[in-house]
Order: structure tokens, then C-alpha cells, then sequence
């Protein structure tokens, strides 16, 4: 590879893979290098945050997390492939786009008063698909419904009258054996957690809060067969800032003293939590997979050593500052449920995030992973350069190999049929080529994820980076 030699080079570069590119489009995608599988036939969703009413001083002053949601949508059908993009027209959204001028978000202040705000909430970080529904979502407002096929923008859902707190996160599980949409919600003020099962008839079955040691962000939990895990990370919120007209940034630290924190309870209704404390400080934006045996439970997850440094890379990396603070390592944790000791073991000194698994496994013992990783280098030009596939029990990972200036999004894995075993399929995953500046989609096959894409299918419109995304099969 060619290595971007100079760091500050590169933060610059990831900062323009960011870039906002605010435009709803519908096309057939007729650039496509190699062959789409036939086998592929569904749509890919993914979301990102796609700023339309840009702050005065451009999208570089924002935070890694503003930026309205722009839904897009990538069909997969006979060997041919589309692509649709819609807004997620939500209330805070509409306003803006009304008053015409930027309203505000985790970095800057909005830059016109105007009466009775309606909440923000951007809808950016994952879009779901679950009981015939679709759901736009981010961790500070309550689910927003799209319709799978148009994107057309329908509303937040309550979970039907029995939300308990104010939001729910962008990354509920879904039990690959039972259908069960298991989906969390935190806030800064009690009860700071809050727990729903959704039935895979889309009905409410479960709605519980509970206390924490501490209030933290809490992007995302794990679950296994019979129990779920809230990760409490080395940060916590103190509102008092925010109070007196600070930014996000001021509401939310690190903290040197204070280890990870797990709660697990049991899926049955009306279960208590038991909290287990981590040996070390850390925080992790996404679990991979947890699963049980034998009385305990095994969780993986890219954690990040120093929270404090990754809230400050956070609020840099829009405007090619510091990237440093991008450095989550995979790590196992293991939990004793009889003795309620918690051990964790660094698995590797790479940077790794995004971990998938096969989705048919949330929950249940797996053994490949698929992640966006880079090799650990000096002033962290860091991560999403390539795509790895990692192996549970403890087989050696399998690299892409990195093309310079090239970065890549969360590998998403389709099985190439529905009975088809693990790893039997492929691995979707988002590039930004930021030399051409512009995006492809590229098909992976998962059991030669080291090889040339079976398909790269390049866009029309430049897509950033963004967050997460899932298929949904025809
Ligand atoms: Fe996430």
C-alpha cells in the first residue's frame, strides 16, 4: 500500500470522507465493476449524518454526531442494483429547513432563538428493520418510522405508550433464533436506564427501567440467549454545563476513576440487575456478539483505553483535528454470573470498530467477525482503512489489504441463502475513495474477504462515510 505519510494529512483526509453531501436522489447504479451476485436480493440500509442546512461557519464545526439522517437505500435485484436517499423528515428537521438557518447541535449554538424548539433529533446513526417496519434511529429520540420501500417519513414511535424515558439507542439486537427486537434507552437523570422487548409481531412485550452506578453514554448493549448486558463506560454526564448555555462536549467526561461497569439481568419480566465491575477504565461504542456457556457469558468489543481522549477526538474530527483519540482495541469479557467476577483480556493492538457478525447469531455463539480495523501508527490517521474478518475461537485474522486515501464503512454480512452456514455469503460494506472523492459499494465474498469485490458498484453521488446500516432480504 501507500502509506498517507503525513498524519495531519490524513486527518484531513478522513475529515472530507465526512462531508456532508445533502441530496435525495433515486438512480439505477450502471457503474458496477466485476458481477452482482444473483444471490443478493434485498436492500441494504445505511445511515449517516448528511447536514442540510450547513452553520455559518461550514460543516467542519460540527461534532462527529451532528448532521440530519439520510436514509439510504441500495436494492439488490437479479444481478442489478439501485439506489434511493430520503431524509429523515423529523420535527427538528422540519424546523430548520423552515427557519433556514442552522438551529443548533452538540458543538455549536443555533444561530436564531426561535420559540418552542421542537426536540432535536437527527435520525443518523442506524436504520433498522423490524416487524415489516422500518426505523431510523439515533440515541437522543425515540424511533422514527420510514416506509421500508419509499423512505417516506411517517413518525416517531412510543412503543406504543410505554416509553419510560425520553430516547432509545440506535442499536437494538435482534435474536437471530427468536425475532425478539431487544432495544435500550439511557439518559442523564433517572432512572438512567431504560429496557423494551419488541415481539417480532412488532408489539411490546417488555417496557422496565433501572438504576446504574453512574449516568454514562451508553451507545449500544449486547444480548445473549436469557440475559442482556448494559455497559456502563468510564464517562459520566453532569448537566450543570448544559445548564448554563455549554456545549455537549461540557456535559459529558472521562473518567480515570472509574472502571466499566456491566449490568446484566435476565430477559425474563421483572428481573433485577447484577452489576459487575470491569479491572480497567474504558469505554466501548459496540459489542460484537455475547453468548453464554457453561455459567458465564462472553462478550467482545472494541474498547477505547481513554475515553476522555475519544469524546475530544469527537468533537475535533469534523474540522481534520486530532484523530488519536480513534483507538478501540477488540478485548473479550467474561462474566461469572455465580461469582460476579468480570475478566477482560486485550485481544489485539489494532484499531478495530464496527464489529458484525452473521445476523442470525446476535446472541448465540459464533465464531467469524467482521470489523473495520487499521494497524496501530503514530498520530492515528486510525481507523476504517480496511476491512478484517476475525475469528472467535481464536483463529488468525484475515486483512484486506488498504488502498491509500481509501476508506472504508461497517462491513455488513448477508448470508448467501437463509439456511446458508456461517460465513457463507457476503460482506457489504460502504468505501470513500477521497482522492476521487467519491463512493462504491463493494460485495465482498466473506470466505475470501482478502480478494478482489465480486462487485464494486460506484455511486452517482458521494455518500459519507456514516454509521451503521442492516439488509433486509426481498
Ligand atoms: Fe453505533
Amino acid at each position: 500500500m501507500t502509506e498517507t505519510t503525513d498524519s495531519r494529512n490524513a486527518n484531513e483526509l478522513f475529515a472530507s470522507v465526512l462531508r456532508p453531501n445533502p441530496v435525495e436522489s433515486d438512480y439505477a447504479i450502471s457503474k458496477v465493476e466485476g458481477e452482482i451476485p444473483r444471490e443478493l436480493n434485498g436492500t441494504l440500509y445505511r445511515n449517516g449524518p448528511n447536514q442540510k442546512v450547513a452553520p455559518a461557519g461550514g460543516a467542519a464545526g460540527l461534532h462527529l454526531f451532528d448532521g440530519d439522517g439520510l436514509i439510504h437505500a441500495f436494492r439488490f435485484e437479479d444481478g442489478r442494483a439501485s439506489y434511493r436517499g430520503r431524509f429523515a423528515r423529523t420535527d427538528s428537521f422540519l424546523r430548520e429547513q423552515q427557519e433556514g438557518v442552522y438551529l443548533g447541535g452538540l458543538n455549536l449554538p443555533s444561530e436564531r432563538e426561535i420559540e418552542s424548539p421542537p426536540p432535536s433529533a437527527s435520525a443518523n446513526t442506524n436504520v433498522v428493520p423490524h416487524a415489516g417496519r422500518l426505523f431510523a434511529l439515533v440515541e437522543n429520540a425515540p424511533p422514527f418510522e420510514m416506509d421500508p420501500s419509499t423512505l417516506e417519513s411517517k413518525g416517531f414511535w412510543d412503543y406504543d405508550g410505554r416509553m419510560l424515558g425520553s430516547a432509545t439507542t440506535a442499536h437494538p439486537k435482534i435474536d437471530g433464533r427468536t425475532g425478539q427486537m431487544w432495544i435500550h434507552g439511557y439518559q442523564p437523570v433517572e432512572p438512567y436506564i431504560q429496557l423494551y422487548c419488541v415481539e417480532p409481531d412488532g408489539s411490546v412485550s417488555l417496557a422496565e427501567a433501572h438504576d446504574a452506578p453512574w449516568p454514562s453514554m451508553m451507545h449500544d448493549f449486547a444480548i445473549t440467549e436469557n440475559y442482556v448486558i448494559f455497559p456502563v463506560g468510564s464517562m459520566h454526564f453532569d448537566l450543570g454545563p448544559l445548564a448554563e448555555g455549554g456545549r455537549f462536549a461540557d456535559a459529558v467526561k472521562g473518567r480515570d476513576d472509574r472502571p466499566q461497569q456491566f449490568g446484566i439481568r435476565s430477559r425474563e419480566p421483572g428481573s433485577s440487575v447484577q452489576w459487575f465491575e470491569a479491572p480497567s477504565v474504558g469505554f466501548m461504542f459496540h459489542p460484537g456478539n455475547a453468548y453464554e456457556r457453561d455459567g458465564r457469558i462472553f462478550m467482545d468489543a472494541c474498547t477505547y483505553e481513554d475515553p476522555q481522549g475519544l469524546l475530544d477526538s469527537l468533537v475535533e474530527i469534523r474540522a481534520g483535528g486530532d484523530s488519536g483519540g480513534f483507538a478501540a482495541h477488540p478485548y473479550l469479557y467474561e462474566f461469572d454470573l455465580a461469582s460476579g467476577a468480570c475478566k477482560e483480556t486485550k485481544l489485539s493492538d489494532i484499531s478495530a470498530e464496527f464489529p458484525r457478525i452473521d445476523d442470525r447469531l446476535v446472541g448465540h455463539e459464533n465464531r467469524w467477525g467482521y470489523a473495520a480495523t487499521a494497524e496501530p501508527r503514530e498520530g492515528a490517521d486510525g481507523l476504517f482503512q480496511r476491512i478484517t474478518k476475525y475469528d472467535r475461537t481464536g483463529g488468525p485474522s484475515v486483512n484486506r489489504e488498504p488502498v491509500a486515501g481509501r476508506w472504508v464503512g461497517e462491513p455488513i454480512f448477508v448470508p448467501r441463502a437463509a439456511d446458508a452456514e456461517e460465513d457463507d455469503g457476503f460482506v457489504l460494506n460502504l468505501v470513500h475513495d477521497a482522492n476521487e472523492d467519491r463512493s462504491a459499494i463493494e460485495v465482498l465474498d466473506a470466505r475470501a474477504i482478502d480478494a478482489e469485490p465480486l462487485a464494486r458498484l460506484w455511486l452517482d453521488e458521494r455518500v459519507p462515510l456514516g454509521f451503521h446500516g442492516n439488509w433486509m432480504p426481498a
